[in-house]
């Protein structure tokens, strides 16, 4: 359903850098060509006899010297040109505040929009057809965010300031990675990207702004107790609930909006939510989210409390 071709590029971004490969690969290919069939041709046509003098010797000849100097310098000069040309449409200077901040995480994003306040999980959302300019920044190891469709690597480097810019042509969904080895789940450090209508873009914005409202059924209630009381609040942050501001997890707040959990390893359906919560260290080992060994009715209590955050 998803794909994330980078030959397939969907935005002024990656379609500078596609161009640019094809445009290279061409040229490299055209000197391949030429250089192997001149060797082949020569082999096989001035091949040597016995008893035939040594060829001519052309050592110190001027013309053909600067010939075959002059050549690729003027190749090489014509590629940088077109790699200057490309690298100004991909990466111009950053704007003087971000669009939006991807923090990476062993083994999460975080996506934060600076001037909304929104602040999510893995699943991020764009208005389409508008360039973003993206920070990168990580917690913890070396990640690299990448959105093949998109838009170039970059690393997110902790203590250092990475940029992108960030523009999809139309709505869509499209897959992103992380593409830097950061431990044992970095296989599972999916992005969803979702490029939608600056409409549609601003009604998600509004809807990830509104606090989580407290459950009206028992067993919601006993779940949001349990979090409130349990080791999760040490790691999860949900908008609405006293003292439940950590950002060492995701942030909860509309967890149940999401398509995906765990980064990309689930779809978000109730069972799959109960199947992650039961045991984290066998859907993703190395996860940062322990076993906490929980009880059928802990299980069901917390799984249905955290359906109710949409
Ligand atoms: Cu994060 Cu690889």
């Amino acid at each position: 359903m998803y794909n994330s071709n980078s030959l397939d590029p969907q935005s002024p971004q990656a379609r500078a850098i596609f161009n640019l490969g094809i445009i290279s690969t061409v040229i490299f290919v055209l000197i391949f060509v030429i250089v192997a069939g001149t060797i082949v041709y020569a082999m096989f046509r001035f091949r040597g006899r016995e008893g035939e003098p040594d060829p001519k010797q052309i050592a110190e000849n001027k013309i053909v010297e600067i010939t075959w100097t002059l050549i690729p310098f003027l190749i090489v000069l014509f590629l940088f040109g077109l790699t200057l040309r490309a690298m100004s449409s991909v990466d111009p200077p950053p704007a003087p505040t971000p669009d939006l901040v991807v923090t990476g995480h062993q083994f999460w994003w975080q996506a934060d929009y600076p001037a909304s306040g929104v602040v999510t999980a893995n699943e991020i959302h764009i208005p389409a057809g508008k360039p973003l300019s993206v920070l990168l920044d990580s917690k913890d190891v070396l990640h690299e965010f990448w959105v093949p469709k998109l838009t170039r690597k970059m690393t997110n480097v902790p203590g250092q300031k990475n940029h992108i810019w960030l523009q999809a042509d139309k709505p869509g969904v499209y897959i992103g990675q992380c593409s830097e080895f950061c431990g044992t789940e970095h296989a599972w450090m999916r992005i969803l990207l979702i490029a939608e209508e600056p409409s549609k873009f601003e009604q998600w914005q509004q809807a990830q702004l509104q606090p989580s409202h407290p459950p009206t059924n028992d067993a919601a209630s006993k779940g949001l107790t349990f979090f409130q009381t349990s080791t999760c609040i040490n790691c999860h942050a949900i908008h609405g609930v006293a003292g439940a501001d950590a950002r060492v997890g995701p942030d909860l707040t509309h967890v149940a909006s999401r398509k995906q959990l765990a980064a990309g390893i689930l779809e978000n359906t109730p069972e799959n939510m109960r199947r992650w919560l039961k045991s984290p260290q066998h859907i993703k080992p190395g996860a940062l989210m322990p076993d906490f060994s929980l009880t059928d009715r802990q299980l069901d209590q917390l799984s249905e409390y955290l359906e109710t955050l949409r």
